[in-house]
């Protein structure tokens, strides 16, 4: 796909991996439009890519979701390409029946993106070309037992994502998949809570590569060490789980 003069909607682009995409989009010539709910974060990624057009809207609300489709497709009805991006995660322990908001992540990371396309494909399937980017996670080949629903999410979005593209094959919206491995954006640092991150992934990085790999039409995208987790998720499941399971105990006391 040409990733010039497109129309693009980025969800959760206010921050880490969508904040790049939208920067790097724009400088290929795209009008690039966001969404975040933090008006703030929305105000601060204007002072920083003037260009950008952004909306407040929350992925968990289906009713803010058509709303949503109702501005943008009102003021750009050129839009062609949607970013599935926004996400949450939370380390979590499944015995604590106190916590709070259980299906937080389904609603964001799963609901959310089904809802955005069901709202949005209509609209796609009428443009010359049209695209929809999915991010999921390394954590979709694997469980995660540290983030439980996390992980569920991502693999049921990879799934949806699959399927998706089997069923607009014959039309000209084409579906793509972002894996990323670890990245280093403030949802790691949440994540990781004053751990060393210098190692992982910079997200200018991984968004350089995947839009090349858009451009090239490579539909599934695993940068880094998502490739490594891919093939040792099909090799010894079994080990990369118990790799991903070490340390838990303490992790969940601290939590
Ligand atoms: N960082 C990693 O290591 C990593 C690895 C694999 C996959 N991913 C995936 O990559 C995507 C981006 O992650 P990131 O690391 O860039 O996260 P991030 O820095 O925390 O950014 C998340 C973005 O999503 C927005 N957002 C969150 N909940 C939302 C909601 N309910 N409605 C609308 N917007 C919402 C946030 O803005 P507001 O808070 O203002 O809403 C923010 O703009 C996520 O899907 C994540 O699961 C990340």
């Amino acid at each position: 796909m040409e990733l010039h003069h497109n129309t693009v909607l980025i969800t959760g682009g206010t921050s880490g991996i969508g904040y790049e995409f939208a920067a790097q989009l724009l400088q290929l010539g795209n009008t690039v439009l966001v969404t975040g709910r933090d008006q703030a974060k929305l105000d601060q990624t204007k002072q920083r890519l003037p260009q950008v057009h952004t909306f407040q809207s929350d992925l968990r609300d289906p009713a803010a979701i058509r709303e949503l489709f109702a501005r943008v497709t009102a003021q750009f009805p050129s839009l062609n390409l949607l970013i599935n991006n926004a996400g949450e995660l939370r380390k979590l322990n499944l015995q604590d029946s106190e916590v709070a908001d259980i299906t937080r992540e389904v609603d964001i990371n799963l609901a959310g993106p089904i809802h955005m396309v069901q709202q949005f494909l209509p609209h796609l399937l009428r443009q010359p070309t049209a695209a929809i980017v999915n991010v999921t996670s390394g954590l979709a080949l694997t469980p995660f037992p540290l983030a439980p629903i996390y992980g569920a999410t991502k693999a049921g979005l990879r799934s949806y994502t699959q399927a998706l593209r089997v069923q607009l094959a014959q039309t000209r919206v084409q579906v793509f998949e972002l894996v990323p491995p670890a990245v280093d954006t403030p949802m790691n640092d949440r994540f990781a809570g004053g751990e060393d991150m210098t190692s992982l992934l910079t997200p200018t990085k991984l968004v350089a590569g995947a839009l090349r790999d858009i451009q090239r039409d490579k539909k599934t995208m695993y940068p880094g060490l998502a490739g490594v987790l891919r093939i040792m998720s099909r090799l010894a499941p079994g080990l990369v789980l118990k790799q991903l399971s070490k340390g838990l105990e303490p992790a969940l006391a601290n939590l």
